[in-house]
Parts: C-alpha cells; structure tokens; sequence
C-alpha cells in the first residue's frame, strides 16, 4: 500500500531529510586519512541525538548493531564501521538515518579520501548525475519503472557500470521502508504510478565492474563479488507534478566536501588536469 503525504506532512519529512543532511556535512568535515569509520559513527549517533531524534539504522530488524552505515571501496552498502583507519585513494559511502517527530529521513553520500584515481572518480561523478537523471523521472503520472530506466540508461547502457539488482530504494515516511520498491533498474512505463504526495528514497548502487554483489558473514555487508569499487547515492523525495520536490540537501555537505583538503572533489580534478596540460603533462 503507498501511502501519500499531505503538505504538513512533507515539511516534517523536510526537517528529517536535512536533518541526515547536516549530519553528513558534519562527516564531510572530519574525514581525513587515518580516522577510523567507527569513532565517525560515534560522532553520527551523538550529532543525532543532540538534534532530538534517534539514529533509525541501530537495531534495525533487531539487528544492525551501529548508528551508521559507512561502506569502503568494495563494500556497496550496509559497511559497519570499524576500527580500521581510512587511507588515501579510499571512498567512503556514509549512509544515514533518523527519526525525527516520528518522520524517517534516509540519505547517503560517497566521498573520496585524497585522490582515488580519474576512473572512481568519474563512477563517483556519474552515480551522483545518474541519481538526479532518476529523481527527474519522479514525477506524478510517470512510473517507479521510468525512474530505475533513467538510472540504468545513464549507467550501465552509456558507461558499461553495473547496475546492482539485489538492493532497491523504496518509499519513506513514517517507516524507513514503505510501498513500492524502487529498483534502479526497470523498463520505461512500467511499475505502479506515481502521484503527489509519495514520497521516496532513491538510492542507485553502482560498481564498477560486476553487478554481482554478495552478504559477508557478519550477515549485513554487502560486497562486489570482483571487488572492484561501488558508489552510493541516496536522496529522499516527494513527487510532484512538473519537477520533484528534493527534500534531502546536498549542497551543505558539498560546500564542506570542497573545504576540506583531504577530499577529493570534481573540482579538484580539473585543477589537476589543468595544471598538469599547463605543464605539458599529459
Ligand atoms: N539506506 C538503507 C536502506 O534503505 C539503510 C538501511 S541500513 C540498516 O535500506 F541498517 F538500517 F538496515
Ligand atoms: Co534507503
């Protein structure tokens, strides 16, 4: 059953979207190599409770043990965090969730530690872009099946990534998984409708290499079975006629992701490359 939200009921789920927000905008500021994932969900539980609400991934199905998901290299989602410190060249994807007024927020970001080499850092680039290619497709009249077409069209049809199929995003309110499942794959047209006031978490999960995916022993983590590198990318949602409302916001975490020296950004990227043209570097 979906279930459609009034007005008042968006903003709410605004407040618990931004909430996620500002808490990775608060990661963005203390990664850096040699920290280690777990003390950053440390941070992540105590910056959400400080802010009234509670950290919804912890305990989740009587068993997800931490505040966090922070998912390294080969891990595509649902990473615990360890005591193990982040080195240069790795990516991190920090998946987060709250309850706020009893309304569930659940967005993620991946970011690059120093500097993970132009090939992640373009499947960094087009997961981010394809993310926005399915949001424009959340529209009332279109269907589930036309946002998870966008998603795969601009990922695995035109750069040859793999799409993961075993994980979907999903509808979010007063639960973190309500109806209907949101595959970032589909066919055009297909899949239930869509209508004001459904809100959603679309979350593309992009390898590198193989789309084939496996659970380590610890039950939870998702892993590539080549081990090649994945990228996560969540935002929450509401349709609307016309253009999607974004109720999740990227643009605090990025100014913080452009400050801080240790990450890697598109920007820094093309400084790169036009420093080395400048120099004859090819
Ligand atoms: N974004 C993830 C999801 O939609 C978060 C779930 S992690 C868990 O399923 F720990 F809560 F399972
Ligand atoms: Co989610």
């Amino acid at each position: 059953m979906m279930i459609y939200k009034t007005d008042e009921q968006v903003e709410l789920m605004r407040k618990s979207a931004r909430l996620v927000s500002k808490t990775l905008a608060e990661v963005a500021k203390i990664l850096k190599p040699g920290i280690d994932t777990l003390s950053i969900d440390k941070m992540i539980g105590e910056f959400i409770h400080d802010h009234k609400a509670v950290p919804s991934f912890l305990n989740y199905q009587g068993s997800y043990p931490f505040n966090s998901c922070i998912s390294v290299n080969d891990v595509v989602v649902h990473g615990f965090p360890t005591k193990k410190e982040l080195k240069e060249g790795d990516i991190v994807s920090v998946d987060i969730g709250v309850i706020l007024n009893d309304w569930h927020g659940d967005h993620a970001y991946t970011f690059a530690i120093g500097d993970p080499g132009p090939e992640v850092m373009q499947l960094i680039q087009v997961t981010k872009e394809s993310l926005y290619k399915g949001i424009e497709k959340a529209v009332a009249g279109n269907r589930v099946g036309d946002i998870g077409f966008a998603i795969w069209e601009y990922t695995e049809k035109n750069h040859g990534y793999g799409v993961v199929r075993d994980l979907v995003g999903h509808g979010l309110g007063r639960n973190m998984h309500e109806a209907p499942q949101v595959p970032n794959y589909g066919k055009r047209g297909s899949g239930s409708k869509l209508k004001e006031g459904l809100t959603l978490a679309i979350e593309p999960m992009i390898n590198m290499g193989t789309r084939e995916v496996f659970t380590d022993k610890d039950g939870w983590t998702v892993r590539t079975k080549d081990g090649k590198p994945s990228v996560h990318f969540e935002h929450d949602v509401c349709v609307k006629k016309g253009t999607a409302d974004i109720l999740s916001d990227y643009s605090i975490i990025e100014k913080v992701e452009e400050e801080n020296e240790n990450l890697f950004t598109m920007a820094d990227r093309d400084a790169f490359a036009k420093a080395s043209a400048s120099k004859g570097i090819s």
